[in-house]
């Protein structure tokens, strides 16, 4: 592109009201630090820990709260006008108009993970203002982001998934009995217990036996209503593949995440100091025979495009080291994505880099929301009268 060209200007979402909130404000420094000024301009929109808008840097945002002069900031749900406005706090005459524009925006990045980011919240409110965005739509992040859901969705294409069982938060504290049983009848020990909807290890216990069990749903039930118990595989191996693309999606090299913890837990995932005994290993490509890796590349398109992924999705598996079988664990619609994170570094090794990336991810919200904007969007009722007549 050359100098004279508008740049591209480019609301990056970060924070959020997610428990990710701080794992947010990580993958939002890197974007921001690695957008090529000459070709964009960079409209930074935190989102704190109760929801708020502000235009403003991540240095005002510390502890999930802002510090200092933001601006409180939303857009608006018409297609009209794709500006960030600003909400004057002072003119409550609603006679008068408290919001003003602050700047006008060409695409927005949300680099929000988990609840009210990555769920198809924010995407929802993105489609209504009319605005290109990264990443996949409503459908798919929603589906992404839903442990119970996404299973389904698995198994309804053919694909292969982790047996589970899954109850809402009311069964298990009416009926705690009738739980422990329904999933001892299901599933050996060990069982997973997940919150249905989060992500970043939240939540999630390894259950070895009926205390364990309980432990580990009470412990989910502090974070979703629905709650899933899972068969847990012994010594699984993790693999993850890095998903690119709307139609036609390319899958990145497979790399494997080896947890040095029991599993990929929160500690092993963020607190974990480089070097530390509980630092996991990422191990870029996985030592998997070429035929093995085919397979699971083709499985992580096969998934990305059961749940209408678009844009980037971190297809995770889990290969059971026993049987050979591999098994969909999730889609990240918004992976970690920091310099040093699986999703671009899986990139990085299959030939391209975090601001190639970045470029194509841009490329491609702008080349998805063109064709949304040629479908037709009413149909001529004096046609169809004509033909019910
Ligand atoms: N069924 C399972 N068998 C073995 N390990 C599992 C299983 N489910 C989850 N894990 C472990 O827990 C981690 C987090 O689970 P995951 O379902 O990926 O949730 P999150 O969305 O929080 O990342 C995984 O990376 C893996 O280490
Ligand atoms: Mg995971």
């Amino acid at each position: 592109m050359t100098s004279n060209q508008p740049k591209i200007r480019i609301g990056v979402l970060y924070g959020g009201r997610s428990g990710e909130h701080e794992v947010s404000l990580r993958s939002a420094r890197s974007v921001m630090e690695s957008l090529d000024p000459t070709r964009y301009e960079v409209v930074p929109i935190g989102i704190t820990k109760e929801g708020r808008w502000v235009a403003t840097g991540i240095e005002a945002l510390t502890a999930g709260t802002v510090s200092g002069s933001g601006r409180s900031a939303t857009l608006l749900p018409e297609p009209s006008d794709a500006s960030l406005m600003a909400v004057d706090p002072t003119a409550n005459d609603p006679a008068t108009s408290s919001l003003s524009v602050i700047t006008e925006l060409d695409v927005v990045f949300p680099v929000l993970h988990g609840p009210y980011g990555e769920d198809g919240t924010v995407q929802g409110l993105l489609e209504l203002a009319g605005l290109p965005y990264v990443g996949a739509g409503v459908v798919g992040s929603a589906v992404g982001m839903d442990k119970v859901i996404f299973k389904q969705v698995m198994i309804a294409c053919g694909l292969p998934v982790l047996p589970w069982v899954m109850c809402t938060r009311r069964q298990w504290q009416a009926k705690p009995d009738a739980v422990i049983e329904a999933v001892e009848t299901a599933l050996p020990y060990p069982v997973f217990t997940k919150p249905v909807n989060l992500g970043s290890s939240v939540g999630i216990s390894k259950c070895h036996d009926r205390d364990e069990l309980r432990a580990g749903l009470d412990e989910a039930a502090r974070f979703d209503r629905r709650l899933v118990a899972e068969q847990g595989i012994n010594r699984a191996r993790e693999l993850e593949v890095s998903v690119l693309g709307n139609e036609e999606p390319v899958a990145s090299v497979v790399g494997e995440v080896r947890p040095r913890r029991e599993f990929y837990d929160y500690v092993a995932k963020y607190v974990a100091e480089p070097g530390s005994e509980d630092e996991s290993e990422l191990l870029i490509p996985a030592n998997l025979t070429p035929d093995v890796a085919a397979a699971v590349r083709h499985l992580a398109v096969q998934a990305y495009q059961a749940i209408d992924c678009a844009g980037l999705g971190r297809v995770d598996m889990l290969l059971d080291d026993q049987t050979g079988q591999i098994y969909l664990n999730e889609i990240n619609t918004i992976p970690g994505f920091t310099t040093i994170s699986m999703y671009p570094k899986l990139w990085a090794a299959t030939g391209m880099s975090y601001s190639e990336l970045l470029d194509r991810l841009v490329d491609l919200a702008l080349e998805r929301h063109r064709e949304k904007a040629a479908l037709a969007t009413s149909i001529d009722t004096t046609a169809l009268r004509a033909v019910e007549g």
